[in-house]
């Protein structure tokens, strides 16, 4: 996005692009921009919508295709906006990709990163007022609401930002949102709740300052033309950023820094809330609400980081960056399904099936690697809500068996990508038996998403690192989520049930307390990395936990590990045990327990050195613990998210010890796509 430098069409282009292929590494499916249309007279701008499904290389292509665009055009102010999508409603295409616009007329178009979680009220509002939906997004819904602010406005020459600060006290959810308008030629208006969003400053002069006040919108200026008129007492120049004699300065607004590192390193990072304008070359931010932080200013920064750096963050792989992500990946899971204060859940994708699904004879639960891990893991609590037998099958030995299927049964396919071969046939093969398919996935639009009969988006945000970690605890949520929603009328289901939501609440700040435990971990990597094998063992909640954390270890340090059950260690892995050889064990204060002790004395006896990952208050075991990694305690259902992220950060650590690839390991695909 650039503003005030002559440009030629061709180079608004390239600079929207380029911006677009620098984030597409955060997912893609369709892409779209808006740029003012060939007539350049200020009061008849039109504005141009390019959008295309599929890569950010496709839009490009698609926009030198567009006869209408004269290329050498050049433009004085121009203001475009770009934005790559990974969907978290609606399908894949050109029309569910943003920017999404308020009319045929293109009044106003905006582009959004987030989710708006009230987005079906507002829908339904807009279309009482007459308002025609052309998309399935909950973007649309922004695009809409602006231009019914500005057609109701009560005052004639209200302010860009103005609308955009009673758009957004309407929404809930997390946005970044960019807006552009023909009726505000040239300007921008940028504004963020819990998505990222930050500005970069290109100017070749010096600027008027490196600080910007943050204004609090007051009755007085609420309707000035311009909020960085001088006309406003308040505020003198200082108040907006621009260039010293009004020359030459662009402003890019992007997600992250990635998109904008080539044209300036010099950044201003928004906080929620805050609404960023652009008006005649002049930066301005305000708020209505004083900031949680209070601080009066925003700074401009100056980024020394590489762009490698900047899509990872302070990460040096994607695996660790999406371990880390995990607090705010499940939260996005749970958001606008659970409500706490109510103790209800409900899940959109499966409300029309809901009585379907209760009807049912059994479930049946079907994901390859991780994914199946997922249903494992959250087996026993949807045997406990649901009051269903519940079949956990891996895609692969289900089809090889020809299992039986019938048109009562429920089948759920757990996939990530969507797109894994196994699942995917799998899934045909229940259709063709007539079950009712439910698909839970991280990509809408993939082929079990449109296959399936209904499901659940588990909004973890894109997966990158081939081993899969956010994914698998968004999944278990999802399925808990699930478990809780069929419950809902059981009577006596109502205390625990209460208990598993108030445990839901609380696992993003768990969750951050087991990753502060990282540098522990790394202590332990550091003992570890040069050993050949590392068992896992454990059982009931946590059986899962350790063919997961076990999967984890052999997929990316390529040392053989094995996620072993407990109770079978009589039967065999005991055999294994001796001084050298490292286990990790599983040991968490639920019903399973006593019998965990039971294992661990038999593997003291043994000489064996067991490294125990146990609840805090968990006195007994550290008696017998070589090393213990103590956890935050949860519900007994919910224990295993907690217990698998410290085995996640081990495998990542010993990757990294032992020199491989983290995000890439030898022979493995992130996406299976063959049987
Ligand atoms: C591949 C990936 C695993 C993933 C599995 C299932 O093997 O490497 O990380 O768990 O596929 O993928 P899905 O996309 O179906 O969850």
């Amino acid at each position: 996005m650039n503003y005030r430098v002559p440009r030629t069409r061709k180079e608004i282009f390239e600079t929207l692009i380029k911006g677009l292929q620098r984030l597409e590494y955060r997912g893609y499916d369709s892409a779209g921009v808006a740029i003012d249309g060939n007539n350049n007279e200020v009061k008849e701008r039109h504005i141009q919508l390019v959008k295309k499904k599929g890569k950010v290389k496709a839009l490009d292509e698609e926009l030198y295709k567009q006869d209408s665009m004269d290329l050498e055009v050049e433009f004085e102010t121009h203001f475009g906006i770009a934005h790559t999508r990974w969907a978290t409603h609606g399908v894949p295409s050109a029309v569910n990709s943003h920017p999404q616009r308020s009319d045929k007329g293109n009044e106003f178009v905006v582009i959004h990163n987030g989710i708006i979680t009230n987005y079906k009220d507002l829908r339904k509002f807009l279309e009482s007022k007459g308002y025609e939906f052309e998309s399935e997004t909950d973007t649309e819904t922004i695009a809409k609401l602006i231009k019914y602010v500005f057609d109701n406005r009560e005052i004639e020459d209200i302010t860009f930002s103005t609308l955009v600060e009673r758009v957004i006290q309407q929404l809930e959810g997390a946005f970044a949102l960019v807006f552009k308008s023909i009726h505000y030629p040239g300007e921008a208006v940028a504004t963020r709740r819990g998505s990222p969003l930050l500005i970069g400053v290109r100017s070749k002069h010096k600027l008027s300052t490196e600080q910007i006040p943050v204004l609090y919108r007051t009755r007085s200026i609420e309707n000035m033309k311009n909020i960085c008129n001088s006309r406003v007492k308040r505020l003198d120049s200082s108040t907006c950023l621009h260039a010293v004699g009004n020359k030459a300065v662009e402003f890019f607004f992007a997600s992250d820094a990635s998109a904008i590192i080539e044209h300036t390193n010099r950044v201003i990072f928004l906080e929620d809330d805050d609404i960023a304008a652009v008006a005649d070359g002049k930066l301005s931010i305000h708020r209505v609400k004083r900031s949680a932080s209070d601080d009066p200013s925003r700074a401009i920064q100056t980024l020394q980081m590489e762009l490698q750096q900047i899509m990872k963050g302070n990460f040096s792989a994607f695996m660790q960056k999406e371990i880390f992500e995990q607090p705010e990946s499940v939260f996005n899971t749970m958001r606008g399904r659970v409500n706490f204060e109510s103790s209800t859940v409900l899940l959109g994708g499966l409300k029309a099936h809901l009585k379907e699904i209760r009807r049912c004879r059994r479930l049946i639960v079907i994901g390859c690697g991780t994914s199946y891990h997922a249903a494992l893991a959250t087996r026993q609590v949807l045997e406990e809500l649901t009051e269903l037998p519940v079949m956990v099958e891996l895609a692969s030995d289900f089809l090889d068996r020809n299992t039986p299927v019938f048109r009562d049964d429920v089948c759920f396919f757990i996939s990530q990508s969507g797109e894994t071969a196994d699942t995917l046939l799998a899934l045909r093969y229940c259709k063709d038996r007539r079950a009712l398919t439910v698909g839970i996935t991280n990509t809408v639009g993939s082929s079990i998403s449109r296959e399936t009969d209904c499901g659940v988006h588990i909004n973890a945000g894109p997966e990158i690192g081939v081993a899969s970690t956010k994914a698998y605890t968004s999944q278990f949520i999802s399925l808990v989520m699930f478990g809780l929603m069929m419950s809902e009328d059981r009577i006596s289901l109502q205390d625990r049930r209460r208990e598993i939501i108030q445990g839901l609440q609380s696992l993003p700040e768990l969750i951050k307390e087991v990753l502060s435990l990282d540098e522990k971990i790394h202590d332990l990597a550091l003992e570890l990395y040069k050993q050949r094998s590392l068992l896992v063992m454990g059982r009931g909640y946590n059986y899962a936990t350790c063919l997961e954390g076990a999967l984890k270890i052999k997929e990316i340090t390529y040392m053989h590990s094995e996620g072993i059950l407990a109770g079978e260690l009589k039967h065999g892995p005991l055999a294994l045990i001796d001084k050298q050889m490292p286990i990790i064990m599983v040991i968490m204060k639920d019903p399973c327990f006593a019998k965990c002790q039971n294992a661990l004395q038999q593997i003291t006896a043994r000489q064996g050195r067991p490294i125990i990952l146990c609840s805090r208050d968990d006195t007994e075991s550290s008696k017998l613990a070589y090393k213990m990694i103590e956890l935050p305690r949860t519900v007994d259902c919910l224990q295993g998210i907690l217990s698998v992220i410290p085995l996640q950060l081990l495998s990542f650590h010993l990757a990294v010890l032992r020199g491989y690839d983290v995000d890439f390991p030898r022979n493995l695909a992130k996406s299976v796509t063959v049987e």
